[in-house]
């Protein structure tokens, strides 16, 4: 493992081996975009570049943009358009025919500053169309997180770094930064895991994990427990309690 520093750190190869679930499970927000040949496409939190790839064979002309650099490193050697920048700062003005955004909005905890980015890298018209999650995601991977926090003496609210909102909410927002919300649902899609929770604690949670110092290890066996009985079945498989809002928005 390598040393966060309290942030989240993304490793490319670590990301392929255990989370290519969320590229693979992205048909249906691919289906609400209906990426046109010829649309120029803002991918907002494109991580490696899987769904980036997908949209430029589709015919889009796409720039992808994520704040770590190992992840545009990994789209740059697909040969994609990928730029280093912070999801919540977009500095794109009236460009694009559409903004597309898959499983990285929950990472952004400024959401009126990335809808208001996202208008304005929009073309007069330009659609919002988005997956990320909602109300509820991974709310026991959560709680068993701020159980593992509570018993170490550790502040609960460390288990928690996303932002997972309401349809209401998010609907709420997009109106109010002048979009009109065509759809937008919430709704659950347990996933599985075929590497397992501790893979995915590791991967999505290490911050957390690591002010355990020494203990970091045990501290993710110890959630793990709590959770095995949620979210392990007999046969040792493990699901995730993921919870997707999907929307689209259009720009009058
Ligand atoms: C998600 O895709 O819902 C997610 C991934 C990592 C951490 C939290 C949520």
């Amino acid at each position: 493992m390598t040393a966060t520093h309290g942030r989240q750190v993304w490793n490319a190869g670590d990301y392929d081996a255990n989370a290519r679930f969320v590229s693979d499970l992205a048909g249906a927000v691919i289906e609400w975009l209906a990426p046109q040949a010829g649309e120029r496409i803002l991918d907002l939190g494109c991580g490696d570049g899987a769904l980036t790839e997908q949209l430029v064979s589709a015919g889009c002309d796409v720039v992808g943009v994520d704040s770590s650099q190992n992840f545009v490193t990994a789209c740059k050697e697909r040969g994609l358009d990928a730029r280093l920048m912070d999801g919540q700062a977009l500095e794109f003005e009236g460009e694009f025919d559409a903004v597309f955004s898959n499983a990285a909005l929950h990472w952004m905890t400024d959401p009126e500053a990335v809808i208001g980015g996202a208008r304005r890298a929009l073309k007069p018209g330009g659609r919002f169309v988005a997956e990320f999650g909602g109300h509820g995601n991974v709310a026991a991977i959560v709680t068993a997180m701020r159980a593992v926090a509570l018993s170490r003496g550790a502040d609960p609210a460390s288990a928690y770094r996303w932002y997972f909102p309401t349809p209401a909410e998010y609907g709420g927002l997009l109106s109010a930064a002048g979009f009109d919300v065509a759809r937008i649902d919430l709704y659950p899609r347990p996933t599985p895991l075929k590497t397992g929770i501790e893979a995915w604690l590791k991967l999505f949670s290490l911050p957390f994990f690591e002010q355990f110092g020494e203990e970091c290890d045990v501290a993710v066996k110890q959630t793990a427990e709590l959770l095995a009985p949620s979210l392990r079945d007999d046969s040792g498989n493990w699901t995730a309690d993921y919870v997707r809002l999907r929307v689209e928005a259009r720009l009058a």
